[in-house]
């Protein structure tokens, strides 16, 4: 079988993933975007964002002439078959819908310029609803003499993990129209069935219809959160009686029917999918008329936003600093914020639970410095307002108070009682619960977690 060409439409954190890894599992690759910094980054062979090692398969694939970067829509619709379209779908300025411009525009630059049939396979996170009006939409453009189809394949990238789950994905979802759409779809993806072969793995493939499996993505991002919420609210009910949330996690989780991944509490959920997505997602139940189905959502957001007030109070309360009616009064104290990427292993700091806490650590009066092994040049640009320092060391010295909002392997992997030689005041809130609590009251911490009780 004579592998097709794939393009892909939009170059940031997911299509420039996605164009690198295909190309490296053996695949003819052209990624497009009408940005041109981007483009001429990844050209120049350098990825524009953090990711493990994308940076060495982008210049192997560059290297090896299979994978190549262009401004122009036509370069996509000369050289390839099947175009996967990964723009962003932003929060839309009433906070809550997905906002479809990007993919309204890359669907109405590329399907006048087609000559050939084609595949258009969106990827991007969308309404339910979206791949049919996404045919229409080709159905007007496109050349009908050709008979060009839609599909919709969503992803299931996580940051830091992304070559992997592109390279080894733990399933395939893709909404079809026809046998033919099917058979080029599978084609596609023959290099990661293939891997998955060598590898004596297999990769389940659901072949459905384009709104299950749009809905697939939301109901998964939909049901990670609730789990995170979940544990999150057990820590509010685990502060007031005493009891610790991280061995409630660990009991619970030994039941196969819950398991043990996403019960980590501590300041919450963050980053540019699970928020935006569960927003998205009840808006459009509530459009449909199913908004009852999803008030729960609303719920699960508020569950997540309120760890990062606990934080504050926290604060205040190790820090003995009065809480008026306005909130805790944190004036002239020296707080370090370790972390401001909204997890570990990745610069991306959109609603970052850790810059958020900072914020308000700042605005309560205090003078905030924060510190992260990635995202400093992210974080400056979303909170220019905050201090930073410049390393680990740097954030703690002379500080009375200790925050670690991202549990980098910096940050656990810290000597406490090094870090204690720097500090005003030996005060710690963990709030990832990503630290022993033992190894920091030994050195002589105040140590408080999130849902647990003071060590
Ligand atoms: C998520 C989904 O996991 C992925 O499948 C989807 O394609 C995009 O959204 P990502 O945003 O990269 O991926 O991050 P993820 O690892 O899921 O973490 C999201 C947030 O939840 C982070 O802020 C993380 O710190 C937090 N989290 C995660 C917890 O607070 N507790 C947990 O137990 C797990």
């Amino acid at each position: 079988m004579t592998l097709p060409r794939l393009s892909f439409l939009g170059t940031g954190y997911l299509g420039a993933t996605y164009a690198i890894c295909f190309a490296e599992l053996g695949y003819e690759v052209i990624g497009v975007d009408v940005d041109r910094a981007k483009i001429q980054a990844l050209t120049g062979g350098r990825v524009p964002f953090h990711e493990p090692g994308l940076d060495d398969l982008l210049r192997r694939n560059l290297a090896k002439g299979r994978l190549s970067f262009s401004t122009d829509y036509a370069d996509a619709a000369n050289r390839a078959e099947v175009h996967f379209i990964c723009v962003g779908t932003p929060q839309r300025g009433d906070g809550m819908g997905a906002d479809l411009t990007y993919v309204e525009q890359a669907v109405t630059q590329l399907a006048p310029l087609i000559k050939r049939r084609a595949l258009i396979v969106g990827k991007s996170t969308v309404p339910v609803g979206t791949a049919s009006w996404v045919e229409q939409l080709v159905a007007k453009l496109a050349d009908p003499a050709l008979g060009v189809e839609v599909a919709w394949s969503p992803e299931f990238l996580q940051e830091g993990f992304a070559v992997e789950d592109v390279l080894r994905p733990n399933r395939i979802v893709a909404g079809v129209r026809s046998a033919w759409a099917n058979d080029l779809l599978a084609a596609a993806h023959k290099g990661v069935f293939d891997l998955a072969a060598t590898e004596d793995r297999e990769v389940p493939l659901v072949i459905t219809d384009f709104a299950t499996a749009e809905l697939v993505k939301v109901a998964a991002n939909a049901f990670l959160a609730t789990k995170i919420s979940f544990i999150n609210a057990m820590a509010e009910v685990c502060e007031v009686a005493g009891a610790d949330v991280t061995q409630l996690a660990r009991a619970i989780g030994y039941d196969p029917r819950i398991g043990n991944k996403f019960l980590q509490a501590g300041l919450g959920f963050g980053g540019g999918c699970l928020p935006k997505d569960i927003r998205a997602f009840q808006a459009r139940a509530q459009e449909l008329g199913a908004g009852e189905a999803l008030r729960f959502l609303h719920e699960v957001d508020l569950i997540n936003t309120r760890r990062r007030g606990r934080v504050l109070h926290l604060a205040a309360e190790l820090l003995g600093r009065p809480v008026g009616p306005a909130g805790p009064d944190l004036s002239g104290t020296r707080v370090a914020v370790l972390g401001a990427a909204f997890k570990p292993n990745s610069d991306d700091v959109r609603d970052a639970p850790s810059l958020a806490a900072a914020a308000a650590l700042a605005a309560a009066g205090a003078e905030v410095r924060v510190y992260d092994p990635q995202a400093m040049a992210n974080a400056r640009r979303a909170q220019p307002a905050l201090g930073y320092a410049e390393s680990l060391t740097d954030a703690v010295n002379e500080a009375e108070l200790v925050v670690v909002a991202t549990e980098w392997a910096e940050f656990r992997n810290a000597d406490p009682a090094v870090l204690g030689g720097l500090v005003a005041a030996k005060r710690v809130i963990d709030g990832r619960n990503c630290l022993d609590p033992a190894q920091w009251v030994r050195a002589g911490w105040t140590y408080r977690g999130m849902g647990r009780p003071p060590a």
